[in-house]
């Protein structure tokens, strides 16, 4: 007999989208009580808010002196292909891809901006391409956390210090839940939306020395569009990196980002971030060993995202069914405990295997993971119930 009966307890808070993510624990509205509205964003106050936005996310994630940190437009995409237009094309390039995002940016790189020496590293959902095959005279376009297959490089043990190449990383569902090695990076990107549930259109770029070199040295052969130009007259315009943007950002956006970064102090920083990330995907981790109906979807456990964990059912009934019916099955489980409102858009992406993606980032609170538990297995074993009838 299979029980049925619906769990006691309810996570307090159901969000575990994938983006935008859960806001912080305790959010209101009020946090933007402060927030420098209908005022210009090149006034003093404008512009000390959006330096303080900067300053924090150095001092938080522990971005070296010497690196630029730059508030852009068009949220973490346009950050990566501001970085993409403006800096590929001076030598190959190697294209890692292993879920839909990354496979975004090599269309990018082959289709749109058609460089000839583009080579592609890819792997199925689940997997890592075999690291030690990239060459690192070429520039190196990666995503730290590849969000729709929870799948993650370790570290960056695989990037040599003295590369002749660039290394330009997607890290947005990486950054404030997992330690990025920025001396092996001369490209980070993320958008605030993710590990610190912030808000949507707006993206951080950050830059090494050598990012910076390069673009003060090199002329892409393609035409740029104002809102990806970084450099006036061959120099670096910086100011752009002390807050002064390319164009108008949402002062309320970015003092909810400050309202997230002041929070993440008082959780320890990013210690303290990236302990709650690790507590939230253990608790999916245990589940997963302790209940044979569902597997994780990444392969190999250093791989495991400890944000966007996703997962994929391997109940015989389930497996017996074709690619819809799988589909449709998760699906089902999905809008059950959306129905319920103990967990909100917990779908595998689109593009992505059918199954679940549930987001264990720092915002979660790990007891509302734990009571989500339960209801996994409530929805599954309803809907296999239904499956057999
Ligand atoms: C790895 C990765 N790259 C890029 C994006 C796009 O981010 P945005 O919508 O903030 O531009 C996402 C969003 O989920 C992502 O997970």
């Amino acid at each position: 007999m299979t029980d049925m009966t619906k769990p006691d307890v309810r996570p307090e808070n159901p969000r575990f989208s994938s983006g935008p993510c859960a806001k912080r624990p305790g959010w209101t509205p009020e946090a933007l009580n402060d927030a420098a509205l209908g005022r210009s964003h090149r006034a003093k106050i404008g512009k000390a808010k959006l330096k303080e936005a900067i300053d924090l996310t150095r001092e938080i994630l522990g971005v070296p002196d010497d690196y630029r940190i730059g508030i852009v437009p068009a949220s973490d995409t346009g950050a990566v292909e501001m970085a993409l237009w403006s800096l590929l094309g001076a030598r190959g390039v190697d294209m890692l891809a292993w879920e839909s995002f990354g496979s975004g940016w090599v269309t990018d790189v082959i289709k749109q901006l058609k460089l000839k020496d583009a080579r592609k590293l890819e792997a199925p959902y689940g997997q890592l391409p075999d690291l030690t095959e990239v060459n690192f005279d070429n520039d190196v376009v990666f995503t730290w956390n590849g969000t729709t297959s929870g799948v993650r490089v370790p570290n960056a043990d695989f990037i040599p210090a003295d590369r002749a190449g660039l290394t330009i990383c997607d890290a947005t569902s990486a950054v404030f839940a997992q330690k990025v090695d920025f001396e092996k990076l001369d490209v980070v990107t993320f958008s605030w939306q993710k590990v610190l549930g912030g808000e949507g259109g707006h993206g951080i770029l950050i830059l090494s020395p050598r990012a910076v070199e390069r673009l003060e040295t090199y002329t892409p052969a393609w035409p740029l569009p104002k809102i990806f130009r970084m450099t006036k007259g061959g120099k670096l315009i910086e100011g752009i990196f002390v807050g002064e943007t390319i164009n108008t950002p949402s002062m309320l956006c970015v003092e909810d980002y400050l309202d997230a970064l002041k929070w993440a102090k008082t959780v320890g920083g990013l210690d303290g971030l990236v302990a709650r990330a690790d507590a939230n995907a253990k608790v999916i981790f245990d589940f997963v060993e302790n209940n044979d109906w569902i597997e994780n979807l990444a392969d190999v456990a250093e791989t495991r995202s400890n944000t966007s964990v996703c997962l994929k059912i391997v109940d015989p009934a389930v497996q017996a069914l074709d690619d819809a019916g799988q589909a449709a099955f998760a699906k089902a489980i999905v809008s059950a405990l959306d129905k319920e409102g103990v967990a909100y858009d917990i779908g595998a992406y689109r593009d992505a295997p059918s199954g679940l993606r549930i987001w264990a980032g720092s915002t979660v609170e790990t007891a509302d993971m734990q009571a989500l538990m339960g209801w996994l297995n409530w929805a599954f074993q309803a809907e296999k119930a239904k499956l057999a009838a």
